[in-house]
């Protein structure tokens, strides 16, 4: 029989049940990852009970609730509150989400907070987002032309400005980028779905001159090929995009630049 020896820290352990906030009426439980670089202890999962009656309704708020009035030491990403800056995103009841968009009503029972999956963490609930930032870079995602830059501005019509919708709204969160097998298991070499979404959202921009090159750069058995048409990403996209579709019409292109 195979013997399999985990890795030190890699089991989660019960952590500590915060008491509940006295007088309160209308509490909910939230269990919450917990990891932290500064001792030698495993990862645990806290127990936190909110006053919803004094909070606001969305997960992120409840987080603020335990950060500000129970437990300063919880850490986790957060901007904007209003799904569109991409940091709070973490995997909330089973699910890879926005904490700012994902109502507490949504869920039943205790709410489970963890940080994105199959990411190195920072510190509880932040992801160490080095490898993806690494690839966006690799594909580089600005506007790239050899005519000379005109004196006013770079034209587009109507028709191929509508062909960047579904594409532009991507907020780099990495829901969809932490929910995909195939980047579980080959993050270091397959770009992954958001990094191929914003890939496909500079080839399909009609005022971009580098297509070629830009196909050049991904045609490799892994960093474009590793997807398997799974699915998980454009299933979990808080912003209902569809990055499987975008790498679709990559690899489309690729066949027909072959014929
Ligand atoms: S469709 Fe492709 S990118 Fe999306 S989850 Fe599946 S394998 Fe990953
Ligand atoms: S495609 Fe959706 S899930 Fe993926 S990074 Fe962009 S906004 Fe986030
Ligand atoms: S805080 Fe900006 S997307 Fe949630």
């Amino acid at each position: 029989m195979v013997e399999i020896t985990l890795p030190k820290n890699s089991q989660v352990k019960e952590g500590k049940v915060w008491p509940k906030p006295e007088g309160a009426t209308n509490v909910r439980a939230f269990r919450v990852y917990r990891w932290s670089p500064d001792d030698d202890e495993n990862p645990r999962v806290d127990t936190y009970y909110v006053d919803m009656d004094d909070c606001g309704p969305m997960v992120l708020d409840a987080l603020i609730y335990i950060k500000n009035k129970i437990d300063p030491t919880l850490t986790f990403r957060r901007s904007c509150r209003e799904g569109v800056c991409g940091s709070c995103a973490m995997n909330i009841d089973g699910a890879n989400t926005l904490a700012c968009t994902k109502a507490c009503d949504e869920i039943e029972g205790d709410v489970r907070i963890y940080p994105l999956p199959h990411m190195p963490v920072v510190k509880d609930l932040v992801p160490d987002l080095s490898i993806p930032y690494a690839q966006l870079s690799s594909i580089q995602p600005w506007l790239q032309t050899v005519t000379p830059t005109p004196a006013k501005e770079w034209r587009q019509s109507r028709e191929d400005r509508a062909k960047l919708d579904g594409l532009y709204e991507c907020i780099l969160c990495f829901c969809c980028q932490t929910s995909c097998p195939s980047y579980w298991w080959n993050g270091e070499r397959y770009l992954g779905p958001a990094i191929l979404l914003q890939a496909y959202r500079w080839i399909a921009d009609s005022r971009d001159e580098m297509t070629g090159e830009r196909l050049d750069n991904l045609e490799d058995p892994f960093r474009l090929y590793r997807c398997h048409t799974i699915m998980n990403c454009t299933q979990t996209c808080p912003k209902g995009l569809n990055p499987a579709k975008a790498i679709a019409e990559i690899k489309k292109l690729m066949v027909e630049r072959q014929v």
